[in-house]
């Protein structure tokens, strides 16, 4: 009888080499498409989308029945973990997000000890939900964000392009701050647990700004939180398939890899391919990574760029996917475009 097991993504997740690879985009489910801009303005706010499981079991299917992708992703965002911790937590249109910075021992202090399950049990319903409803050739991802990328949010309260704030306080008072990675560690344990018993098939954690950090201090507040929430879901979960994503860490994935003992890791565009190859798809299944850009402009170059990508990671075990999340003004059409390329 055929079981979750048999996914081609998971599949692939476990090592095997598969003549085409598996695909689904990061941020598939978002303001490129209209069916996604009429739900989202339904709901009012981002938030209250992600806390709807009505309209995020809806939206985190959208993709899957637009252009049957190999997985789903859950529909949410890495910032409801300080959010379910006590933070304060708001989207602004247009702009991005906002928290009420996290930056003395004061404040640090008002952080919880532990999730507030009632806050995010919305979510949890939700992945109950798509579960629930997605195709049996369809697999299922819950993600986090990683503790340094999610740290930087909760120390400047907003994006930062340099995440100055959270580096002048771990330089500081690196106390405090391990502290605060420690919270976030504890809760994003729980909330993989959670979404992983609620019934998504992997997951991945999300370092968006991994590439930021000396090697030193990558070391110190990447692989190692990383590697304790790796360990707090295999001791719940010794099956579960989790995937890395130490966006612009470069020649450290190696090191990353080793140290936190991920199953896979998702490349951002801007890495060298041979190396790749070489020296990360021998350790384990890469995913990636069209530049996002690219998509977006479509044309032979998207042909070009789906091939090169193909011919370089198909040799082994590969995900194919977006360096980084898909471009809110790309044409839809360029979308259908990569599906049928990946899959010809
Ligand atoms: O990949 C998916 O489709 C799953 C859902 C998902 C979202 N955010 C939905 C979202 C995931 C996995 C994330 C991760 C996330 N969120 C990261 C890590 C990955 C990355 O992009 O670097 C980060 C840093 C965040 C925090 C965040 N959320 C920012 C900085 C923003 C504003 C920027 C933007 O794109 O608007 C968000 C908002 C957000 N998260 C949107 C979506 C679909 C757009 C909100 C809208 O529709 O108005």
């Amino acid at each position: 009888m055929a079981t979750r097991d048999d996914l081609l993504f998971l599949r692939a997740l476990s090592g095997e080499i598969l003549a085409k690879p598996p695909l689904w985009l990061m941020r598939q489910a978002g303001r490129y498409l209209p069916e996604y801009r009429e739900v989202r303005a339904k709901a009012g706010s981002f938030l209250g989308l992600c806390y709807n499981p009505d309209l995020a079991t809806e939206v985190t299917l959208q993709p899957i029945r637009r252009f049957g992708f190999d997985a789903a992703i859950l529909f949410c965002d890495i910032l409801v973990v300080p959010h379910a911790l006590g933070q304060k937590l708001w989207f602004v249109e247009g702009e991005g997000p906002r928290l009420e910075p996290v930056g003395d021992a004061q404040r640090l202090g008002e952080i919880h000890e532990e999730i507030d399950r009632d806050l995010l049990a919305p979510v949890y319903e939700t992945v109950q939900r798509v579960k629930a409803a997605l195709p049996a050739e369809t697999a299922f991802i819950g993600f986090c964000g990683a503790p340094w990328t999610v740290a930087t949010y909760m120390v400047a309260g907003r994006g930062t392009p340099d995440q100055g704030p959270a580096k002048e306080l771990f330089t500081r008072d690196p106390d405090l701050f391990a502290r605060l990675i420690d919270r976030v560690v504890a809760a994003s344990i729980a909330h993989l647990n959670a979404q992983i018993e609620a019934g998504v098939d992997a997951v991945q954690i999300f370092d968006s700004w991994a590439g930021s950090l000396s090697e030193a201090d990558f070391e110190r507040w990447c692989i190692a939180p990383t590697r304790r929430i790796v360990e707090g879901v295999r001791a719940r979960h010794a099956k579960a398939k989790i995937i890395g994503f130490p966006r612009g860490a470069g020649r450290l994935i190696p090191a990353y890899i080793a140290g936190t003992g991920v199953d896979a890791v998702s490349l951002e565009s801007d890495i060298d391919r041979g190396f790749v190859r070489e020296q990360v798809q021998a350790l384990v299944p890469v995913q990636g990574h069209l530049d996002p850009q690219v998509l977006r402009a479509g044309g032979a170059e998207l042909e070009r760029e789906v091939e090169a990508i193909r011919a370089s990671f198909g040799a082994g075990p590969f995900v194919f996917n977006l360096g980084h999340g898909i471009l809110p003004d790309t044409p839809i059409a360029h979308v259908e475009r990569l599906v049928a390329a990946v899959r010809a």
